[in-house]
């Protein structure tokens, strides 16, 4: 199958066109940002921000993954996330449209329920937090993130395209989960470090996925024969944290309503409806010995 990858000199986009050329499929892999890429795939250089780039690239391709994206809110404005991230998702599905793509799997973020990026602390309204959680977001990273997955629904309706967003929380390699769980297992002691605010793990609750599960479920979902437009939360189904998940929620959510139990270090977050629709859920998970 011909598959489109986006932001694919980034984290996600190199590890995801890698895994697709292994399973033997033809990548083109596209990114504004000339660099490292997947070996056996085709580098497009370009800004998905131009309808007709978009065009030209996704034209012929039966999938896109789209994962080029500013990935978090470094913007003191909010302005900039937001136009690039929506422009250029509302010009990849209008591309995908226009080329009859079968299905087009993007990244939304677990951040669009707004507890990671509130300036003052946030929790969830309950947990686990499933996709109906709302968003109580105050910053454009998030508010780029519901935009695109509305984006996503209006495109289904007008094409046959199926359109799958994944909020995905934390994802990296096992080693830079490793490392930010330490950071957060120690950090009353540890010199601040600008790439992790104190805090942010218990915001982004404790959730982590790892690189190799979030692209075996893209994978899944390119060959589904899933339709219309869906979203889904999808993080692995345990926390990156010593302590048990109901002892962290008491002492840094006190306010959140448990809906179910969370026994040992089950993640407060619900995945259930990605394992229900897909059959897949993560298997890579964090060795909490190691931590
Ligand atoms: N890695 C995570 O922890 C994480 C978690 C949740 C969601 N996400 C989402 O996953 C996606 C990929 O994230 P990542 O961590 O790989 O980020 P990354 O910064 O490593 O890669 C993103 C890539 O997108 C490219 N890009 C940005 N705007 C572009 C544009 N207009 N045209 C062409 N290319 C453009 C960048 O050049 C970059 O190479 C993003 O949508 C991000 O919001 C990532």
């Amino acid at each position: 199958m011909k598959i489109v990858v986006t932001g694919a000199t980034g984290l996600l986009g190199k590890a995801t066109a890698t895994h697709l050329v292994a399973a033997g499929h033809e990548v083109i892999s596209v990114d504004r940002k000339a660099g490292d890429f997947a070996a056996g795939s085709e580098l497009v250089v370009g800004d998905l921000t131009d309808l007709d780039f978009c065009d030209k690239v996704i034209s012929g391709a039966a999938g896109v993954v789209h994962l080029g994206a500013i990935p978090n809110p470094t913007d003191a404005r909010q302005f900039n996330v937001f136009q690039n991230n929506t422009v250029s998702t509302f010009a990849v599905f209008t591309a995908a449209a226009q080329a009859k793509v079968k299905t087009v799997v993007y990244a939304s973020s677990l951040s669009a329920y707004g507890f990671a990026y509130s300036d003052e602390w946030s929790s969830p309204l309950y947990a686990p937090v499933d996709e109906a959680h709302p968003f109580i977001f105050e910053e454009s990273y998030a508010l780029s993130k519901e935009v695109n997955e509305r984006s996503a629904l209006m495109w289904s309706r007008r094409c046959k395209t199926a359109f799958v967003g994944m909020r995905f929380p934390w994802t990296n390699t096992p080693e830079k989960t490793l490392e930010l769980a330490r950071r957060f297992n120690d950090e009353d002691n540890l010199p601040p470090d600008p790439r992790f605010p104190k805090g942010i793990v218990a915001k982004i609750l404790w959730t982590y996925l790892d690189l190799r599960d979030a692209v075996t479920a893209i994978e899944i979902v390119l060959n589904s024969d899933i339709t219309g437009a869906s979203v889904y939360n999808f993080a692995a189904p345990e926390i990156m944290a010593k302590a048990p998940t109901a002892e962290l929620m008491a002492k840094f959510h006190p306010t959140t309503e448990i809906r179910s139990p969370l026994p040992g270090h089950t993640a407060p977050l619900s995945s259930q409806e990605f394992v229900d629709t897909f059959g897949y859920a993560p298997r890579h998970l964090i060795n909490r010995d190691e931590i």
